[in-house]
């Protein structure tokens, strides 16, 4: 039952060149996707691979759907939510067979056609996807998949349902797959039945989806593995968040377990903090970092509920920046090291949201740390194969000698930063200790535990691609680390 086994995806497909229309950018580059196959012409692609085993993590409730009725046809939604900030957006949106193919069988909600899905399960994933739409358009902002790339949300005379193929099989074995009809500037999404109603998958199809119709992230090459902790972050909070609990009421939705997946985002920690290396990557697992910066519990200003769709609109159109470049920016005068450092102190005890601790909780004993190596009289050594590349971190849990002092000094030649993390474990609460210039005594009680976290922080922002990671980014954090009043 460890959730961390049961999402393994691997990202397949992407783009022709040929076929730009108007207007630019209208394809995106083919090093964005490794493993780039010819498509279709003027049509973009993102694939999900299928999880590895059933998902059974997805609780999505599908008995409230149970007496829907299984008329192909019939709108089997409530009324969407009056409170979207979208003063002329219509209550039922308009077909658009032309987009993605079309087909004779279909069943509609108020935002959305399924096609090729009648019944239970076609009613169960539309309840679903405008519980989507409700928490994500409606009630945080996100620009609405009805409306094109290209127009503008004042003036757009319709706005057009989100059209998603349920289909037996894809290629490359995958789950789900977002396109987009380049020139009509809208996106549809292809799912494969079995996992239709899970949102998983169909949810985070669909944040492709939304992040496509924000549009700045399109065409940038930097930006390209960020897709996939994107759409992850949204099938996340969709399934976890507080933020989604009005929209999953509304339509009968049960929250789920996250699909944090610890023993790679903890693991494996050390790696670039989004790398989209083929096999070995982390983009899947690295949202959690959104989370955190959504949930924003350190109160950094410039992150909060809305900081993810900030990442999206404040992305510097056209520039190839990376995300990092355009978080930065968000957090205005506050380093992008210190939030970094303290996100990854936060995931020594994985407190970035309720649901993805109850996961840490169970799976902690499972996870590898072991980054350190003794090299006599309470100092230590990094070992050099898990040394931090670029934003990575490593998580050193400390062995107490029961309550009392505990001093601590980090040392390296490169920028870090350092932060102590200190649990209570009767009452789950972590308090923080930043640990400046490396250096730091805490005071532990008996009901406390501490690791300490080392983040590579370097200066400066590296402009990288993460599918063809640099020598520079991979470059480890070499420390040091001397310790009393405690053992690693
Ligand atoms: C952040 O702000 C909230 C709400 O004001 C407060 O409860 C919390 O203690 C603050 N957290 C920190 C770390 O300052």
């Amino acid at each position: 039952m460890s959730p961390s086994t049961k999402y393994r995806y691997a990202l397949a497909a992407l783009f022709t060149t040929g076929a730009l229309a108007a207007p630019a950018p209208q394809f995106w580059p083919p090093q964005w996707f490794p493993q780039a196959q010819a498509q279709g012409q003027g049509q973009g692609q993102i694939t999900t691979q299928a999880p590895t085993e059933a998902a059974s993590t997805s609780t999505l409730s599908t008995a409230n759907f149970a007496a829907a009725t299984t008329t192909p046809t019939v709108a089997t939604s409530s009324t969407p939510s009056s409170s979207s900030s979208n003063s002329n957006e219509p209550s039922e949106f308009t077909a658009n067979p032309s987009i993605g193919g079309g087909g004779t069988t279909y069943t509609d909600s108020a935002r959305f056609r399924i096609y090729g899905a009648t019944g239970s399960s076609a009613d169960a994933a539309l309840q679903m996807l405008e519980a989507a739409y409700t928490c994500f358009v409606t009630d945080l902002g996100w620009r609405s998949s009805g409306l094109s790339y290209n127009s503008d949300a004042d003036t757009a005379a319709t706005w057009y349902k989100e059209n998603v193929y349920s289909v037996s099989s894809l290629d490359g074995n995958a789950a789900g797959v977002m396109n987009s009809d380049m020139s009509s500037g809208y996106s549809y999404v292809n799912v494969v039945n079995t996992y239709l109603t899970d949102p998983s998958v169909t949810v985070h199809e669909y944040g492709h989806a939304l992040t496509y119709h924000v549009g700045n992230w399109v065409d940038q090459t930097y930006t390209g593995a960020w897709w996939e902790p994107l759409a992850n972050w949204f099938a996340d909070t969709f399934m976890t968040s507080e933020l989604c609990a009005r929209a999953r009421a509304e339509y009968g939705q049960s929250a789920g377990t996250s699909v944090i997946e610890l023993a790679k985002v903890v693991g494996d920690s050390y790696q670039v903090i989004v790398d989209g290396s083929t096999d070995t990557g982390n983009y899947y697992q690295a949202w959690p970092l959104l989370t955190y910066m959504t949930n924003n519990p350190d109160n950094f200003t410039g992150l909060g509920t809305d900081a993810v769709l900030q990442l999206n609109r404040q992305y510097e159109v056209g520039s190839n920046e990376t995300p990092l470049h355009t978080l930065q920016r968000l957090l205005g005068d506050t380093p992008i090291g210190s939030v970094i450092g303290r996100y990854w102190a936060h995931m020594a005890y994985v407190d970035i949201s309720e649901a993805a601790n109850e996961v840490f909780l169970q799976q902690r004993d499972t996870l590898t740390y072991g980054n350190l190596e003794s090299s006599g009289s309470g100092s230590y050594k990094v070992k050099s194969a898990r040394q931090p590349q670029y934003f990575g971190a490593n998580i050193n849990p400390l062995t107490l000698e029961g309550s009392g002092s505990v001093s601590v000094e980090v040392s390296s030649d490169a920028a870090f930063t350092a932060t102590m993390a200190i649990r209570n474990t009767d009452s789950g609460v972590v308090r923080y200790v930043d640990l400046e210039g490396g250096k730091g005594e805490v005071t532990v009680g008996e009901s406390e535990e501490a690791s300490l976290v080392v983040v590579n922080t370097p200066e400066e922002l590296i402009q990288y691609n993460p599918f063809e990671l640099s020598s520079e980014v991979q470059v480890g954090l070499d420390y040091s680390v001397t310790v009393t009043g405690a053992s690693f």
